[in-house]
């Protein structure tokens, strides 16, 4: 099996690019990387030491003491030491992560890391991953899904009593995201409704889409 085979995937928060990209790393036996996490990681250790968002320098300073790793279970996923996953979704960090990511150094040393970590092949989720960080990933998924169907994912997601507040806080940050990453499909990309598909037709056209274009594939 050829080993540096990218499949990107990319889409608006909670258009379920977790749940397709988990499951073709499990069928494909590829790393599952979230470039999410890695943004959300600097938003909590700029909120754990206090350093503004607006602040590009303090951000930059922060950032070099991130260390991703990929853990050793199957499917293998990205992890960041001294962040639990539950750390990376609370309200705070989805408040501040938007602002965070926006700064061109930040973004410019993530796409750095995330090239490293995926030069050995991965399923990799995020918003810019076919038009920056792998344009010339072997298969670029795009995910849509209605706003509604978005927040009401999002809010099972966190096991919250209020979805009127999800479905606000994502309306916000949907706002400030486009201001970075304008969601449309990069070139190349085939572009899956996830509300029409529902959860398994979507990861069963994504494996018929990442067969045709990668034969050898054992999934
Ligand atoms: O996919 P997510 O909701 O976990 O992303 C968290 C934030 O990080 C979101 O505000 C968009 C930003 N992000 C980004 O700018 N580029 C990526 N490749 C991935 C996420």
């Amino acid at each position: 099996m050829s080993a540096a085979v990218v499949i990107a995937v990319d889409g608006a928060a909670g258009s379920g690019k977790s749940t397709l990209s988990r499951g073709l790393a499990t069928a494909l036996r590829l790393p599952y990387v979230n470039t999410g996490l890695m943004y959300r990681a600097l938003a909590a250790a700029a909120i754990r030491a206090g350093v503004t968002p607006d602040d590009e320098p303090g951000l930059l300073a922060l950032i070099e003491r991130l260390r991703f790793t990929v853990s050793d279970a199957e499917p293998r996923e990205l992890l960041v030491e001294g962040f639990p996953p539950q750390a990376l979704t609370t309200a705070e960090v989805e408040s501040t992560v938007s602002a965070v990511a926006r700064h061109p150094r930040v973004r410019a040393w993530m796409r750095d890391r995330q090239r490293a970590i995926g030069a050995t092949g991965a399923v990799m989720e995020g918003r810019d991953i076919a038009l920056v960080v792998f344009p010339d990933a072997r298969v670029k998924l795009f995910l849509r899904a209605a706003a509604n169907s978005r927040s009401l994912r999002r809010a099972s997601e966190r096991d919250t009593h209020d979805p009127a507040a999800i479905a606000e806080a994502m309306r916000a940050r949907d706002e400030r995201d486009a201001r970075t990453n304008v969601l449309e499909p990069a070139p190349g990309s085939i572009v899956l409704d996830t509300d029409e598909l529902g959860i398994r037709a979507t990861l069963e056209t994504a494996l018929e889409i990442v067969h045709d274009a990668w034969p050898e594939s054992d999934a």
